[in-house]
């Protein structure tokens, strides 16, 4: 049911498992899914374009200039698709896709291509286990491009070893999952903040911390690839294909928030806020003096996750009265640096969240600036979920479809 009227794109590069892919494609427009392929010119030399537009029922797309619309193929084609899958991927073109070379229709349709690609390598086994293909791999696993392992079996260049494309029913499988996975926040709109907060003390300087702003990001793209609206507020620069609020101070951070509030059904605190600002921002550089002592005087800034909460109780109480039937879940973030369980009770209470994520911000290789986190998550309820440390994007994964199926 999740394949039908599915777009798939599927992208054949030149292996000999390219005949394999018929079978495949067939099985996908059985299903009622709408099949487009992109044929490497490699891949023309195991299969014909003809065996591939039958089957496909739709014309088959080889060479990148080859413009019969406004648009790019490249950019109509990525736009068009809800998934890509590359079968059988070469190591030629892992390693291409993994640099970002686009060089032929297909890597640059990978390259422009913002929703899920699952890639199915097949290939000779030395070229397997050749540590460059290996690293590329790694490269494409980490930004969120599900490989499905070949498998171990006689090879077509005689050799026998770890190499072939793998089941086909495993591949469907894999689209279908994927596919499933797309929709799952399908009709929901999550608002995320992420980055550290900026305060202007004058012209020059300012108060801020070490928030890259990736996990609110990463938190941000997979609830984007999970099928819904995403807004994501941050005093970043990303260039991500959904609504993105570019904004400063914790001020500012609060009334886009604020705006974006009231249809939202999630809503993610992931940005380090500031909790204080200077009382007086300078419009003019401050000047060196000859004291050996500087005093800012700071006034707290409002606490934006404490007070969507209290705006969601008082919500509550309205739609008692069927005045308002929307009521957000609420998500926190925790930085500490001890005691991290401790201090996560203390502020989920304190804050009134749904749950609160808790991080340790006192290492280095997760929590800030890092590609990795180790979180611990928190429910009202007083459950608590320990996620093990991983890749941000897994991580954000898993925070989402925790607090989705609740
Ligand atoms: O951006 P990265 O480099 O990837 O790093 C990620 C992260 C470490 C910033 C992130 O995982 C994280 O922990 N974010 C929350 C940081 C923080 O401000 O924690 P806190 O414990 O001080 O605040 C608790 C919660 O209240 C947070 O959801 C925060 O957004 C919110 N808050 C805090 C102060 C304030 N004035 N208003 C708020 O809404």
């Amino acid at each position: 049911m999740t394949i039908q009227n599915k777009h798939i794109l599927i992208g054949i590069t030149g292996g000999i498992a390219a005949y394999k892919i018929c079978t495949l494609i067939r099985d996908f427009k059985k299903a009622g899914a709408d099949v487009r392929v992109i044929a490497t010119p490699n891949s023309l030399n195991f299969i014909t374009k003809l065996t591939l537009q039958n089957l496909s029922q739709n014309e088959v797309f080889v060479e990148e200039f080859d413009i019969k619309n406004w648009k790019p193929e490249h950019i109509s084609l990525a736009d068009w698709a809800d998934i890509m899958l590359i079968a059988p991927a070469t190591a030629n073109t892992i390693s291409k896709i993994a640099y970002g070379i686009a060089d032929n229709l297909l890597t640059s349709v990978a390259c422009a291509f913002s929703k899920k690609i699952i890639i199915a390598p097949a290939m000779n086994c030395n070229m397997w286990n050749n540590e460059a293909v290996q690293s590329n791999l790694k490269i494409l696993q980490k930004r969120g491009i599900e490989y499905l392992s070949p498998e171990i079996g006689f090879l077509a260049c005689g050799y026998t070893g770890k190499g072939r494309l793998c089941s086909l029913k495993k591949i469907y499988q894999a689209v279908d999952e994927a596919l499933n996975y797309c929709s799952k926040m399908k009709g929901k709109k999550v608002v995320i903040t992420s980055g550290g907060t900026i305060e202007e003390i004058d012209p020059v300087r300012y108060i801020s911390n070490y928030s890259s702003g990736k996990m609110g990001l990463a938190l941000a793209k997979s609830a984007y690839d999970m099928g819904a609206e995403v807004v994501l507020i941050t005093t970043k620069d990303f260039c991500v294909p959904f609504k993105t609020i570019k904004v400063k101070s914790a001020i500012e951070m609060q009334e886009s928030v604020n705006d974006e509030f009231d249809n939202a059904d999630y809503v993610i605190m992931a940005a380090a806020v500031a909790d204080y600002r200077v009382k007086e921002h300078s419009e003019q550089k401050i000047k060196k003096t000859d004291n050996d002592t500087i005093t800012l005087e700071l006034v707290k800034n409002p606490d934006i996750l404490a007070e969507l909460c209290e705006r969601k109780s008082s919500l509550q109480i309205k739609s008692c009265c069927c005045e308002r039937g929307k009521k957000p879940i609420i998500v926190g973030f925790c930085a500490e640096s001890e005691n991290l369980l401790e201090n996560a009770k203390a502020k989920i209470a304190k804050k009134g969240c749904d749950y609160l994520v808790a991080n340790d911000i006192s290492r280095k290789d997760i929590g800030f600036n890092s590609e990795e986190n180790e979180v611990a998550i928190l429910s009202q309820n007083g459950e608590i979920i320990k996620l093990e440390k991983a890749p941000k994007n897994i991580i954000a994964r898993k925070i989402l479809e925790c607090i989705n199926t609740k």
